[in-house]
C-alpha cells in the first residue's frame, strides 16, 4: 500500500454528501494519479461541485473520506489547501480590485514574493489575452472574469488543480484558450481534476472520465475505453414529427444485425431514433435501405456520425447529457 501511495494523487473513499432527501454525492470512490488529468463528466446537478467542495474542504461530508496528497480532507484540511488550486464554477473574483492586483492577492496569500508575482502575473494575463486592462474587474464581460478566475487558480503552479466547469459560458475561442491552458498546465505534471458536462471536452482533455449521475460513478475509464464499452461504431440519428414514423423504423432495424441498440428520445415536436451500429459507411447505405421504408411521411433531420461520449451517456441513462 505504502509503496504506491505517492504516485495517487486522490483516493477517495465512499464519499457521501446528503442534504436530507437529496443525495447530492452518493458514495464516490475513485483513485486519482498523479500528472492525470482526470475529469468528471455527468449533467446538471449530478453533483460535481458537491464533490469538488469536499475535496478543496470547503465542506464536510455526510459519510465516508478522501485522502488528497495522501492528506484526509476531514483531518488535515491545512495541508491540503497549501497544495492545491481551485477554479470554482461560480466566478469568485475581487470586482473592486483591477485585473492583476486581483491575481497579484493569490499570489501573496501563498506566499510568493512581490518580484516573483508581478512577473508571472503579467505572463499569465497575457496567455489569457487580459493583460494590459486598466479597469475594475467589475466592469469586464462573463468571459473575461471567467479566464481571471482562472488565472488566479493557477498563478502559484499547485500540485493538484480542480477545474469546475471552467470553460461554461465562455465563446469557442475563448474556450479553446482555456482548453490550450490546461493542456499546458498537464504537461507541467500538475494533477488536474476537471468537473465539467461538455463531453467534447471532456473527451479531447482527459487521460481518464468518471461518469457521474445522481451522485453515483456510472463509468470510469479513458475516452477509448468508454467509447468502445458502451458505444458503436457510428450513429444513426433521425428525427421525426411522427411518433408512427419512428416506430416503422425501430421495427425495420430490430433484426439488422449489424445494429447494436438504439435509443428514443421524446422532446417537444420532434422524436428522435438514435441508432448505433457497427461497420461505418459500408453499413450506413444498408441500413438506410432497410430501415427507411416508403411508408414513412417524413423526416425532419439525420445525422450520420462517430460515436461520442454522448452515446455513452445515453446508452447507460437513456437520457442526453444536456437534457
Ligand atoms: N446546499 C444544498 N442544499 C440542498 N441541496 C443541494 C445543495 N447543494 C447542492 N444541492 C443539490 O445537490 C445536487 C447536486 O448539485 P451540484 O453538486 O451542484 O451538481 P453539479 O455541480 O453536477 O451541477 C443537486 O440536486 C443540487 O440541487
Ligand atoms: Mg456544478
Amino acid at each position: 500500500m505504502s509503496k504506491n501511495k505517492n504516485l495517487i494523487a486522490i483516493e477517495i473513499k465512499d464519499l457521501k454528501k446528503h442534504y436530507k432527501e437529496v443525495k447530492a454525492v452518493d458514495g464516490v470512490s475513485l483513485t486519482i494519479n498523479k500528472g492525470e488529468l482526470f475529469s468528471i463528466l455527468g449533467p446538471n446537478g449530478a453533483g460535481k461541485t458537491t464533490l469538488v467542495r469536499m475535496l478543496t474542504t470547503v465542506l464536510t461530508p455526510t459519510a465516508g473520506d478522501a485522502d488528497v496528497d495522501g492528506n484526509s480532507i476531514l483531518t488535515s484540511k491545512n495541508e491540503i489547501v497549501k497544495i492545491i488550486g481551485v477554479c470554482p464554477q461560480v466566478i469568485t473574483i475581487y470586482d473592486a480590485l483591477r485585473a492583476e492586483e486581483n491575481v497579484e492577492f493569490v499570489a501573496a496569500m501563498h506566499g510568493m514574493s512581490r518580484k516573483e508575482a508581478k512577473e508571472k502575473t503579467k505572463k499569465l494575463l497575457e496567455d489569457f489575452g487580459i493583460a494590459g486592462r486598466k479597469d475594475w474587474s467589475k466592469k469586464f464581460s462573463g468571459g473575461m472574469q471567467r479566464r481571471l478566475n482562472l488565472a488566479m487558480s493557477l498563478i502559484f503552479e499547485p500540485e493538484i488543480l480542480f477545474l469546475d466547469e471552467p470553460t461554461a459560458g465562455l465563446d469557442p475561442q475563448a474556450r479553446r484558450l482555456v482548453w490550450d491552458f490546461i493542456r499546458d498546465m498537464k504537461d507541467k505534471d500538475i494533477t488536474i481534476i476537471l468537473m465539467t458536462h461538455d463531453m467534447v471536452e471532456a473527451d479531447s482533455l482527459s487521460d481518464r472520465i468518471a461518469i457521474i449521475d445522481n451522485g453515483k460513478i456510472i463509468a470510469e475509464g479513458t475516452p477509448a475505453e468508454l467509447k468502445e464499452k458502451y458505444g458503436s461504431d457510428n450513429v444513426l440519428e433521425i428525427s421525426f414529427i411522427k411518433q408512427e414514423d419512428l416506430e416503422v423504423v425501430k421495427s425495420n432495424i430490430q433484426n439488422i444485425s449489424f445494429v447494436a441498440n438504439w435509443n428514443e428520445i421524446h422532446r417537444k415536436e420532434r422524436n428522435t431514433l438514435l441508432i448505433s451500429f457497427q461497420g461505418g459507411l459500408k453499413n450506413l447505405t444498408k441500413l438506410l435501405q432497410q430501415g427507411l421504408t416508403e411508408n414513412i411521411d417524413e423526416v425532419v433531420t439525420m445525422k450520420f456520425r462517430q460515436n461520442s461520449l454522448e452515446d455513452v451517456f445515453l446508452n447507460l441513462t437513456g437520457r442526453r447529457l444536456r437534457d
